[in-house]
């Protein structure tokens, strides 16, 4: 068992990562949600796998559950689940001092907690996150919201978890492509931070992260937020491969998985500003099952550079790569990085 503390004051939580966790997740839980009912809100996959072990774990210590699962998938992060939500925990009669709880991936996680910041004007969530994405990521730092039909994330609040239960062993299920999108984002902590955990998982992990590396990740993560929890500065370096990634995305229609695009924008973006680094970055993607090919067009890339919200004014907010294991973020005349890129790619 691994704790990661996240002392942030009155919104201080613990990330716990256990295998096994969740079918003795009852005392942890109890120990910060003062209430005895809870909303268990899951994508329908993963209540399909999971939900009745935690629904019985958390029974077992006299919680009652109401459950509000919907279709997975990205489409589901929309004001009309979230509305949906509300609704299951005002039909259920939650009350201040009870919680919701996210079981699933990022979108769960993200919808979830977007309800608790909002519900009575706030009230507590607890998240138990099934991806490695979410394990990694979404699941810490607080960062809640659903997407609407102008774009992602449009829509959101910072509100911080009471708790995070991880549990490696549900990441057995999951889908390798989803894996390999998890794993995107444990190098990107690498590239970021942390040279050693980069060394460690650019042999290939053969999708099996440990539950050390899945903590030092979380650690990576906290540390930032602690930074700069409102995402004001520090916290943006987590956009590392974003810019170009979300281009990727969108110019392939998605076909191309979130994590997959911004691994390419890791690489491309390294092959702009730091080209030594960019045989590691490669090959750690190609050993994690990661493409490090775009056959798109290189104009929609440009587009994308110059409409993207990072963008201020005739300047952009990038994240540069200096080394493995440092980066910075820097302003840059948005006419230079777009010669940059005609001329080097
Ligand atoms: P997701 O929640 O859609 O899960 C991906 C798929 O995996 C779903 O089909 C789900 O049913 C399935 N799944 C989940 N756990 C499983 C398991 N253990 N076994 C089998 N199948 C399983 O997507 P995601 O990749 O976890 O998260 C992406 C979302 O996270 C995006 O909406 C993104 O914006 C958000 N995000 C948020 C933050 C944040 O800080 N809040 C950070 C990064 C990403
Ligand atoms: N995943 C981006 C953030 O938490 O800031």
């Amino acid at each position: 068992m691994t704790k990661v503390e996240v002392p942030l004051g009155e919104r201080a939580y613990d990330v716990v990562i256990d295998p096994g966790i969740l079918c003795k997740a009852a005392e942890l839980y109890t120990s910060v949600i003062p209430g005895k009912k809870a909303l268990l809100v899951s994508d329908q996959t993963v209540y399909h796998l999971y939900g009745a072990g935690v629904s019985a774990a958390l029974a077992a210590a006299g919680i009652e559950l109401a459950v509000y699962t919907f279709p997975p998938g990205e489409a589901s992060k929309s004001l009309y689940t979230y509305e949906q939500i509300l609704n299951a925990a005002a039909a259920f009669q939650l009350t201040n001092s009870d919680a919701f709880l996210a079981l699933g991936g990022g979108v769960t996680g993200d919808l979830t907690g977007f309800a608790a910041a909002t519900y009575h004007r706030g009230i507590r969530f607890v998240q138990m996150p099934t991806t490695l994405l979410a394990m990694v990521d979404s699941s810490v730092g607080g960062k809640t919201g659903v997407n609407l039909a102008a774009g992602k994330n449009l829509a959101g609040a910072f509100w911080q978890p009471r708790l995070v239960l991880c549990d490696p062993l549900l990441l057995r299920t999951l889908p390798p492509e989803q894996y390999a999108d998890g794993l995107a984002e444990c190098l990107k902590y690498g590239v970021l931070w942390d040279e050693v955990l980069f060394a460690q998982l650019e042999r290939g992990a053969l999708f099996q992260v440990t539950e050390r590396q899945i903590a030092r990740c979380v650690e990576l993560k906290r540390d930032v937020v602690l930074r700069d929890e409102r995402d004001k500065g520090q916290r943006q370096l987590l956009n590392l491969g974003h810019t170009i990634g979300h281009a990727i995305e969108q110019a392939s229609g998605f076909a191309i998985g979130h994590g997959a695009a911004v691994g390419l924008g890791m690489l491309m973006i390294a092959g702009l500003f730091c080209p030594e680094i960019s045989g590691r970055i490669r090959r750690a993607l190609r050993e994690n099952g990661l493409p490090t090919e775009w056959d798109g067009s290189r104009e929609d890339i440009a587009r994308a550079l110059l409409q993207d919200k990072k963008r201020a004014g005739d300047a952009i907010d990038l994240v540069i790569p200096l080394r493995i294991g440092a980066c910075e973020l820097r302003r840059m005349p948005i006419g230079a990085v777009k010669n940059l890129w005609e001329e080097q790619l």
